[in-house]
C-alpha cells in the first residue's frame, strides 16, 4: 500500500526495544507532542534547547510543532537529514528523540537531541531512548560516531549521556538567551555504547537506509 511513508521512509520507521518505541512522527502525532510540550518540558527560568522553542505560546505550539517537523520532511536530503522520533513508553507517548547528521556517508557522525515532557522525567526513560538510539545508529545505519552537547547546568541530560558511554569532548561558549552558557560537548563510539537491556528491531529500515544514500551503490552495482 503506498502511504506517506512511501515518499518519505522516514515516516514509516518504528523502532523497537521492550517497552520503548521509537516511531516516525506522522501528521497525526502533530498535536498530542504539542500537548505534551506545553504541559512543561523544564523551568521557566532554565533554557535546555539552542532555540527556546518551548517557550512558545500554548496556542502556537501545535502550528509551531507542525511546521517543525514539515520543515524537517521538506529538508530532507541524503546530504543533510534530521529524524526527531516520537517516543512511547509502554504505549504513552512520553517526548522526542532525535538524531541529526550532514554528509553522513562521508562522515559517518550523527548528533543525539531529546525530550521528554517533564511528568515522564527521571524514571529511567531518557536514558533507555538514548541507549535505543544510539544502538539504532551503531547497528542499522553503520554509524562510527555519535556526538551531543548540553548546557553544563543541564546535570540530568549530562548524567543520561555518562550513563550511555559519551565522554567529554570539549566546551563551547554560547549565548543562551543574551546571557553566557557553557555548553559541554560529548562524544560516543561503538565500543563504548552501554546498551538498553532490551534488543531493538525496526520496521521500515531498508526503506530508511536507501533514503539516507546507504545500499544505493550496491543496488546500482
Ligand atoms: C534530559 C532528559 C531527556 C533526561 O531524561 P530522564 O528520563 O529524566 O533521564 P533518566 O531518568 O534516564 O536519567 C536522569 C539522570 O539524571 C540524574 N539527575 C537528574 N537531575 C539531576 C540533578 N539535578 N543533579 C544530578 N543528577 C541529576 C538522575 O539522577 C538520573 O541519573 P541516575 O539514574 O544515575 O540517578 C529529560 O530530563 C528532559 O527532557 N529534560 C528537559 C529537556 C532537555 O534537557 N533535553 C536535553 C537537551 S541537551
Amino acid at each position: 500500500m503506498m502511504t506517506a511513508a512511501t515518499a518519505l521512509p522516514l515516516l514509516g520507521l518504528r523502532i523497537t526495544a521492550g517497552p520503548v518505541e521509537l516511531r516516525g512522527v506522522t501528521d497525526d502525532l502533530i498535536v498530542p507532542l504539542a500537548e505534551l510540550a506545553v504541559a512543561g518540558i523544564h523551568d521557566a527560568d532554565f533554557m535546555p534547547f539552542y532555540t527556546p522553542w518551548s517557550l512558545t505560546p500554548p496556542a502556537e505550539m501545535p502550528r509551531s510543532m507542525g511546521q517543525f517537523h514539515w520543515g524537517q520532511r521538506a529538508r530532507f536530503s541524503v546530504a543533510s537529514w534530521g529524524a526527531d522520533l516520537a517516543v512511547f513508553y509502554d504505549g504513552d507517548l512520553v517526548g522526542v528523540q532525535g538524531i541529526s547528521t550532514h554528509d553522513y556517508l562521508i562522515t559517518r557522525t550523527a548528533e543525539t537531541g531529546s525530550w521528554l515532557s517533564r511528568r515522564h522525567q527521571g524514571k529511567g526513560i531518557g536514558t533507555a531512548m538514548r541507549q535505543v538510539i544510539c544502538a539504532f545508529a551503531f547497528d542499522c545505519l553503520d554509524a562510527q560516531e555519535i556526538t551531543s552537547a548540553a548546557y553544563a547546568d543541564n546535570p540530568a541530560s549530562l548524567a543520561v549521556s555518562r550513563k550511555c558511554g559519551y565522554t567529554e569532548n570539549g566546551c563551547e561558549l554560547r549565548s543562551r538567551m543574551g546571557k553566557r552558557a557553557i555548553l559541554q560537548r560529548i562524544v560516543l563510539k561503538p565500543a563504548g555504547l552501554v546498551r538498553y537491556e532490551h534488543e531493538l528491531t525496526a520496521e521500515g529500515l531498508v526503506e530508511f537506509r536507501r533514503s539516507i544514500g546507504l545500499d544505493l551503490a550496491d543496488e546500482a552495482s
